[in-house]
């Protein structure tokens, strides 16, 4: 055959395939979520995450120190609180002295270095389960703010370098941005949850930190999975209300999201490839359904490759463990 172009040309040895590689991923691309439990020596998995512990402060610092060797810079920080701690109004959410904001303290004392990204948003610590204020079963916007106001500022206080909101209220940037401004964290950065989808892929996350919905499911503040142009509203918004990264979340089934806001703005683009992504290939990986490996690194790979420079996995250490050993 009388071909001139033959794009397999490109594909004929590793060494041209690496010269051809358009993405490739860096261990510092990766934001590695945490959660942590009340205790000492505690350590227990979380059962639909293999491989993904709640441990308490001292064995959480270990493995911060474990993955600081991986070349892991960045930490997202989860907390699982018992029942007894969590009210209407997330009080728990503020006390200094309570587990979330005293590690936040002891991990940026200990590893000044890394960026702690914190999260902000009710559910942990609200007997209701939801991200926002219930009052008669509906999630209340405004006066959610002043109680994620009051969440972010203690976060920063306690050392966070940045903040997640997570909630989806309206409002919630703008309002979080003036109250950390006006108490002089002007350098805390803000990291919105922009696009943040209803998603049947948070279950696990849900378990690791016990704090599923006690009523009704999140359709009211999340956004409808069959919406892509409302997540450009929601950019806008973040955008003019002072985000610094803009973060979409699932990330597999959204990959045409992340696109979106890459081509349409210009801060950069984050993505969550959340507790029920990790899920699925682990189960098919353990029942020797898939390569769990090259499931993992073809699953980042694309994320990234859609657009999003940061991506928030729980594969991060499993990936940079790889790395150390290739
Ligand atoms: C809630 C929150 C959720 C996740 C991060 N923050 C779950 C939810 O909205 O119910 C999910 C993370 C994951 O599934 O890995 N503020």
């Amino acid at each position: 055959m009388n071909l001139i172009r033959r794009p397999r040309r490109n594909r004929q040895s590793a060494a041209i395939r690496d010269l051809v590689q358009e993405t490739r991923l860096e261990v510092t691309d990766f934001i590695f979520p945490l959660f942590i439990i009340e205790g000492e020596k505690t350590k227990t998995e979380v059962e639909s995450m293999p491989g993904i512990y709640r441990r308490s402060l001292d064995l959480l610092l270990d493995e911060i120190q474990e993955c600081v060797d991986l070349g892991i810079n960045a930490f997202d920080l989860f907390p699982n609180l018992p029942e007894s701690k969590k009210d209407k109004y997330a009080t728990e959410s503020t006390n200094p002295d309570g587990l979330y904001l005293r590690a936040i303290g002891e991990i940026k004392n200990r590893f000044p270095d890394v960026c702690l990204m914190t999260d902000v948003a009710m559910d942990p610590y609200s007997s209701d389960g939801h991200d926002g204020f219930v009052e008669n079963g509906k999630i209340l916007n405004d006066p959610t703010l002043e109680i994620l106001g009051n969440m972010a500022v203690a976060q920063a206080k306690a050392g966070a370098d940045m903040v997640g909101p997570s909630d989806m209220m309206d409002g919630r940037v703008g309002y979080i941005r003036n109250t950390l401004d006006s108490q002089g964290f002007t350098n805390v950065a803000i990291m919105s949850y922009t696009a943040k989808y209803a998603s049947a892929f948070y279950g696990p996350f849900r378990d690791a930190l016990e704090s599923a919905p006690r009523f009704g499911d999140k359709k009211t503040y999340q956004m409808n999975y069959a919406n892509s142009r409302e997540a450009l509203v929601e950019a806008e918004l973040d955008y003019a209300e002072g985000a610094d990264i803009l973060m979409v979340k699932p990330a597999l089934a959204y990959l045409d999201v992340i696109k979106l806001l890459k081509d349409n703005f210009d801060l950069p683009i984050a993505a969550y490839n959340v507790s029920g992504e990790y899920a699925m290939i682990k189960a098919a990986s353990r029942n020797g359904w898939i390569d769990g490996e090259r499931a993992m690194l073809e699953s980042l790979t694309a994320i990234k490759r859609a657009g999003a420079k940061i991506i928030l996995t729980y594969f991060a250490k499993e990936v940079a463990q790889l790395k150390a050993n290739a």
